[in-house]
């Protein structure tokens, strides 16, 4: 089927954190598809370039260049182009940028015309977004991903000292994603009152992905407390550890300050081991800087057959650092943002690099969200098995675990239904 578009348009909206933000219209001559850009704070050097007016307007935050640019250029470019066909329309967009960071017309601008022509390609075709997405992925396969749910927040998302960024459960043990979200919200509900009997109310206002971000400091001490709420539910045997170092935020002058003290890249290596041995973590982000690639290296040789070791700021979700990483065997997953790399196009394709090489992918949000759910259909569609959207809370994140219930409905409905494995 072929089906033009017959209008792009763009206007500026606001993301979880108050921030400005790109949302795209693409229409056909049925109707029209919307999607709306995330953006991150603990953001990788090496990531496609956002683009921002740095003027006064939102403090320096307005986006109302990349707005224009899809006003006029992007949308001169794709009007005509038949949107059932991705790979025009990510080229079409690509070739008009012309950088390789996307710094002309704006990683922001890019992405929201190529997801709004990615969800209005499912729309015209009458399939949902998941399957589109499968089709472009050549994947069958629909895989409900187990959530890696952020339930402490520190790093840049927090007002608090942990230097660790994120500390995550992933129900790997449930045997549906409806199960498996209703463990993480149980978790999260418990820990809330524990943290509140430990610490005052005052501790459990949340950080900016939805996980509670109480006055701590030391690694193990949010394991400890995500762990006894475990226990007490008695989900032990189901549930697992996940964490996100974001080491880029804590890493200067060839040294990682964690908890006040100063260690090298072996000795930071030396805390996870521990950590590892204590608490069984099963997967470990970021735990080295973006660009530390030996430690990186050393890491994943010593566990990398027991633990998953997932690239954020190292890969960027883009392809020419995820051959780096193959070569440097620097970890054994991917993390897959889109708004990293900037087209659907280009971000399945990192997706099947890994996945071609035994990597596993976790999808994921960005810390600065919207209410557009896209990256729930993505991580169906893809069938990789894993997704990081934050903690059961705050609408920006439930928006995706929302979508994830409605989709293995629809697929439970058709008997395809399949939880991560
Ligand atoms: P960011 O954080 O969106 O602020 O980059 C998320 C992450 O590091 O995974
Ligand atoms: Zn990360």
């Amino acid at each position: 089927m072929v089906e033009k578009i017959s209008r792009v348009f763009a206007r500026q909206v606001l993301d979880s954190r108050g921030n400005p933000t790109v949302e795209c219209e693409v229409h056909t001559s049925s109707g029209f598809s919307r999607a709306m850009v995330p953006s991150g704070a603990s953001t990788g050097v090496h990531e496609a370039l956002e683009l921002r007016d740095n003027d006064h307007c939102f403090l320096g935050k307005s986006v109302t260049m990349a707005v224009t640019n899809v006003n006029t250029a992007i949308a001169k470019a794709l009007v005509g182009l038949d949107v059932t066909d991705q790979r025009v329309v990510d080229n079409a967009l690509l070739a008009l940028d012309g950088t390789p960071n996307k710094s002309r017309l704006g990683a922001n601008a890019i992405l929201s015309a190529s997801m709004a022509a990615c969800r209005e390609s499912a729309r015209v075709q009458g399939i949902p977004l998941h399957e589109f997405i499968g089709f472009l992925a050549a994947n069958d396969r629909f895989v409900l991903p187990c959530p890696a749910s952020n339930l402490i927040n520190g790093g840049a998302h927090a007002g608090n000292e942990l230097d660790i960024q994120e500390f995550m459960v992933m129900p790997l043990g449930a045997k549906s994603f409806a199960e498996g979200i209703q463990i993480v919200a149980e978790i999260y509900q418990t820990l809330k009152k524990k943290i509140v009997a430990k610490y005052g109310k005052q501790a459990v206002n949340v950080g900016d992905e939805g996980g509670f971000a109480p006055p701590l400091k030391e690694v193990r001490e949010p394991i400890e407390l995500i762990l006894s709420a475990v226990q007490e539910l008695g989900y032990s045997d189901v549930v697992r550890l996940a964490l996100d170092s974001a080491a880029s935020g804590f890493y200067a002058d060839e040294a990682y300050t964690l908890a006040g003290k100063r260690l090298s890249g072996p000795e930071l290596m030396e805390v996870y081991f521990d950590l590892k041995k204590t608490y069984d973590v099963y997967s470990f982000e970021d735990p080295f800087a973006e660009d530390d690639w030996l430690n990186w290296s050393d890491f994943t040789a010593e566990v990398g057959n027991v633990a998953q070791v997932v690239g954020d700021d190292l890969l960027v979700s883009n392809p020419v650092r995820i051959r780096k990483a193959l070569m440097e065997e620097a970890c054994n997953a991917l993390l897959l943002k889109v708004n990293q790399i900037g087209t659907v196009s280009e971000a399945l394709e990192a997706a099947s690099l890994a996945r071609k090489n035994g990597w596993k992918v976790m999808v994921s949000h960005r810390s600065g969200e919207t209410e557009d759910s896209f990256i729930a259909d993505l991580a169906v569609g893809l069938g990789c098995g894993q997704i990081k959207s934050g903690a059961p809370c705050r609408s920006e994140r439930t928006a995706k675990y929302n979508q994830l219930l409605r989709i293995e409905e629809g697929l439970e409905a058709r008997g395809q239904t399949n939880y991560f494995k």
